[in-house]
């Protein structure tokens, strides 16, 4: 079975084409961070326009790439949410258009689902459930417990910003740029000062960076850049670790996964995969293009949320308490 897969939650176009929920046949993005860059963040209006200039192209694109024909694809995939709703729609509406034309069936998937399934391309599904996701990017910082195919259980999320809009935020009081992110790892060097809080550390899976980013306000011209952003980053990192690790002791999974554009953190993935060894569990720490939004995920969890013995697909979402399939 192959899947076309797309996905426009953000400010990536993406498109790919998987086979069986396992084999990439092909994947592109066309990233929009220059265009954003000058902004110093993302501007949705502008992310949604710049979706419907590249989507159909970019279709095209892959389809000549790969060399196969739309009778080839058996379903289309898209993100529906979550995400900004200009750009959502975007592919939304073309995944619609494309179902109705072409006479496939069409399934909607959750961002978030994507990414946890992004860890098993060219894996296949783990044999031993549950498998807990550390899902961290500039939209979403969640902790989700997978039960199985298609059960999911989100048990730890932040109450306000995602830890990868703090890092954003922190670089732009710091004049780093955007995305702030890679331009706070950068320039990040050990120096002797005052630390920064660690929001809600002592208990509980849930978290908040939004204080952090203040504190950082409050002595950004007294300290030193290299030594704040080393500071602020082995903040964020303990906060994640801690957590993960309380939710590992809690629910005892048999993998981690760590997905989403702040997977690509090097001081993050190597504490948790320090974390890993020390618990004994299982790492899967997807490649970082597919980390980062993409369309592979999309297509790939689109192949799972399929029902083969009553030949429907299912719709998952994910609940705080159970999920729901309906
Ligand atoms: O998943 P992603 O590409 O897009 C979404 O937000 O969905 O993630 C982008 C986020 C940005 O906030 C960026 O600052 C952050 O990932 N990021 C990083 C690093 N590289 C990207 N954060 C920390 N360290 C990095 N090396
Ligand atoms: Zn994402």
């Amino acid at each position: 079975m192959i899947i076309l897969g797309i996905e426009t939650s953000c400010d990536d176009t993406a498109i790919a084409l998987v086979k069986n929920g396992k084999d990439l046949l092909g994947s592109l993005v066309a990233s929009q961070t220059k265009i954003h860059q000058k902004f110093g963040g993302i501007v949705p209006e502008v992310a949604s326009r710049k979706h419907l200039e590249t989507i159909l192209p970019l279709i095209d694109k892959l389809l000549k790439q790969t060399n196969l024909s739309k009778n080839k694809i058996d379903a289309i995939a898209v993100t529906n949410k979550p995400g900004l709703l200009g750009s959502l729609l975007v592919g939304v509406n073309t995944a619609k258009t494309l179902a109705y034309l072409w006479n496939k069936p069409l399934i909607e998937v959750d961002h978030l689902i994507g990414h946890i399934y992004s860890a098993f391309l060219d894996k296949g599904l783990p044999k031993k459930f549950p498998v807990l996701a550390v899902i961290v990017s500039g939209g979403h910082t969640e902790l989700v417990l997978m039960q199985g195919k298609n059960k999911f259980k989100s048990v730890g999320r932040t109450r306000d910003d995602a830890v990868g809009e703090a890092f954003d935020k922190a670089a732009k009081l710091m004049g780093l740029g955007y995305p702030g992110g890679p331009a706070i790892s950068k320039i990040a060097k050990e120096g002797n000062i005052a630390k920064l809080p660690r929001p809600m550390l002592a208990q509980g899976l849930d978290m908040s960076f939004s204080g952090l980013k203040t504190a950082l306000s409050k002595v950004v011209n007294k300290i030193p850049a290299p030594a704040l952003a080393f500071e602020f980053q082995e903040a964020v990192v303990e906060v994640l670790v801690t957590k993960t690790k309380r939710a590992i002791r809690r629910y005892g999974p048999e993998a981690l996964i760590l997905s989403g554009g702040v997977a690509a953190n090097i001081c993050l993935r190597e504490r948790l995969e320090k974390l890993t060894k020390e618990l004994n569990i299982k790492y899967y720490l997807p490649e970082l293009k597919y980390c980062m939004d993409n369309a592979a995920m999309i297509a790939l969890a689109a192949y799972y949320l399929r029902d083969n013995q009553n030949n429907r697909w299912y719709d998952i979402k994910v609940t705080t308490n159970s999920v729901l399939l309906c």
